[in-house]
């Protein structure tokens, strides 16, 4: 229990029914207006988000990304997924993306809760390390660093926000 609120549980999910692809695509939407850097530039509609969402959930059905996910109290409170590789040469590590905890929820150990549980699903998986990116200028980087994740390189003008906001992509791994 993280202060007084019900147990936080983590899963690994490889099978999504409509109520979690429900939770997943307002969580998504939620996070990405609230400023989050999940792969959108706000504003954006579920219309926006739903293609994208749907994509993901094809590769989840097909085995090619890992769906972690977080709930409290029976309720979707945030989610991952791991992105493994089709090379033979690489199958020993795979890229974490869309790391997200509900706005309403941000700041209560989930995170560190939501991660743990992508640790334990890429070690159940035979995983021997991870990968993932941050924008640069978020401060991301000290939430990944408290979970044992060290920067390795960046590559500027990476991402563009918009016309003359370019940011530079943090790139990170942790040995499981
Ligand atoms: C980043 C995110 C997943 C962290 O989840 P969270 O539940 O808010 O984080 P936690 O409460 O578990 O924090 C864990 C630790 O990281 C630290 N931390 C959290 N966010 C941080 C940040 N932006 N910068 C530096 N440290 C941070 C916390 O202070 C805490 O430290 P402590 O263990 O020493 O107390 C969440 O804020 C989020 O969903 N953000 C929007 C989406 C996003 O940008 N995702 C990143 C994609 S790369």
């Amino acid at each position: 229990m993280i202060d007084g609120m019900p147990a936080a549980e983590v899963t690994a999910v490889s099978d999504v029914g409509p109520q979690l692809r429900r939770a997943l695509l307002a969580c998504w939407t939620e996070v990405s207006n609230a400023g989050g850097a999940v792969g959108f530039v706000p504003p954006v509609t579920e219309d926006d988000v739903e293609p994208v969402l749907d994509a993901l959930l094809g590769r989840v059905a097909q085995g090619r990304e890992q769906l972690v996910v977080v709930k409290v109290g029976g309720e979707l409170a945030g989610w991952a997924v791991l992105s493994l590789s089709v090379s033979p040469l690489r199958r020993h590590w795979a890229t974490v993306l869309r790391v997200q905890v509900h706005p309403a929820r941000q700041g209560q150990g989930l995170g560190r809760v939501l991660m743990t549980g992508v640790h334990d699903a890429a070690r159940a998986l035979g995983l021997e390390m991870l990968h993932l990116t941050v924008r640069g200028g978020y401060g991301l980087e000290g939430f990944y660093a408290g979970l044992g994740y060290r920067e390795f390189g960046r590559m500027p003008g990476a991402i563009r926000l918009g016309p003359g906001d370019d940011r530079e992509e943090v790139h990170l791994y942790a040995v499981l």
